[in-house]
């Protein structure tokens, strides 16, 4: 298992590309499924996720090649799809679980592992089955198997989820599509990643409205076409590299960035001293002082800060002047990156589904260890800032949501290495 070694290097300067959007790319590569006419994927972002993705999506019968190095993904099910997405693959990524829509909407069945918990929490589908039993789906779980049919097909239905579930509102509003007649997602998920896959639903002729609102309501069609569609920028990428400049000092553009993608996480950067500013390249930071304030941070669905950031946001808040306060409301066990911090020197208690995070003057370099995707790089940017070393193994994680981190940190000054098993 490779490691990644983190010298802190003083304040870095520069641009930074930001990737399309993995979360964005995940819903998107299953909607070919929907269609036998080819489906073409262009900024598609290069991680070990989407091989992932990939690699379920091929076992399902589906062609898919990656041209431009990956960047452009062509696929197409014009063949009838496998409707089984075993679990060898589906326990390595959750995000298996958004075949399950469209196989129902296409073939009127489907056999789907149950993804099983990972490490932020349990991470049950039961917001994804009621939603889809609503379309009058019969959903039963056998042998760790949730299998799917349909009688005669979908049929459009009125639907309220408990919870706005992003991936639940993908597979609804994907299923809904093919469903005869109309179907309305009341308390659905407003994610940015929600509004692209419709925008290129639609380009596919599908018929839909309210995307990006709580409401989304779609008329069933007979059938849908091929489509050319960029992945949206990713707003989780653009971020986690906002908080380099924040972190370190400097001034760093993140390119392609857009303040409507990170609204309510601006906030509270410029809360903490923090300048951003827009421009037609992207996104422009830079620290104002030379340490940020502490400020209090609620995990909450779009358009609230978003639980993705959070990790990042506390090892930017672990060497604030004063105390801060985050809240993770949306994973019942995503602070597993705070032990891993205090090794570095942060003072955090953590209690429930609380952290208190008391600032320090400066965190100091030390070996420590990912648990999760957005935990791994919360440690990498608590290292820029860090004096001396620090080595943070298992970057297995890092690496299914970041594309070349070592390449885009050293760009802007940062000391970082790659450390091959
Ligand atoms: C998506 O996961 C993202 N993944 C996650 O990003 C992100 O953290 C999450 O949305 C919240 O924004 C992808 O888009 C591939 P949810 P998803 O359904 O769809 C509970 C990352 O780091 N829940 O909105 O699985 C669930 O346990 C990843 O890129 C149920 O109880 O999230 C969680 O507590 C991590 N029953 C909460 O809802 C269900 O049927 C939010 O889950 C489904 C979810």
């Amino acid at each position: 298992m490779d490691s990644i070694l983190v010298r802190g290097n003083g304040p870095v300067t520069g641009d930074i590309e930001i990737a399309g959007a993995k979360n964005a790319c995940l819903t998107l590569m299953p909607a070919t499924l929907l269609s036998e006419e080819p489906l073409t994927l262009t900024n598609a972002p290069r991680l070990s996720d989407i091989k992932t993705m990939t690699a379920l999506l091929t076992s399902l019968g589906v062609e898919i090649s990656g041209l431009q190095e990956g960047k452009v993904l062509t696929m197409s099910s014009h063949a009838t799809p496998n409707p089984v997405a075993d679990y060898e693959i589906v326990r390595k990524m959750r995000a298996s679980n958004l075949v399950l829509g469209p196989l129902l909407a296409r073939l009127g069945h489907a056999i789907v592992s149950l993804p099983g918990g990972c490490a932020i929490g349990a991470r049950p589908m039961d917001l994804h089955t009621t939603a889809l039993e609503a379309l009058g789906a019969e959903i039963e779980l056998k042998d760790g198997y949730l299998h799917a049919k349909t009688r005669g097909g979908l049929k459009g239905a009125v639907h309220k989820m408990r919870f706005p579930s992003v991936g639940a509102t993908e597979n609804f509003v994907m299923a809904a599509t093919l469903a005869k007649g109309t179907s309305v997602l009341e308390n659905a998920a407003r994610e940015p990643e929600i509004v692209d896959l419709v925008a290129c639903l639609k380009k596919m002729g599908a018929q839909i409205e309210g995307e990006g609102t709580d409401r989304i309501e779609i008329q069933g069609v007979d059938r849908l076409h091929g489509a050319t569609h960029p992945v949206v920028t990713d707003r989780i990428e653009l971020g986690t590299f906002m908080l380099a400049p924040a972190i370190c000092g400097g001034e760093v553009t993140c390119l392609g960035g857009k303040l409507s993608l990170v609204e309510s996480f601006v906030t509270k950067l410029n809360e903490a001293g923090i300048e951003v500013t827009e421009t037609p390249r992207g996104l422009t930071v830079k620290r104002t002082g030379d340490r940020v304030k502490a400020v209090n941070v609620t995990t909450e669905p779009f358009p609230g800060f978003p639980t993705d950031l959070q990790a990042q946001m506390m090892a930017l808040l672990c060497t604030a002047t004063g105390t801060s306060v985050l809240e993770e409301t949306i994973f019942e066990n995503r602070f597993m990156h705070a032990p891993e911090l205090i090794r570095m020197g942060a003072q955090i208690e953590v209690h429930g589904g609380h952290a208190t995070v008391h600032g320090v003057e400066r965190l100091k370099g030390a070996q420590v260890m990912a648990t999760d995707l957005r935990a791994s790089v919360s440690l990498i940017l608590a290292g820029l800032a860090a004096e001396g070393e620090t080595v943070v193994s298992r970057v297995y994680h890092l690496d299914r949501g970041y594309e070349f981190v070592e390449k885009k940190l050293s760009g802007i000054g940062a000391h970082i290495e790659r450390i091959k098993a």
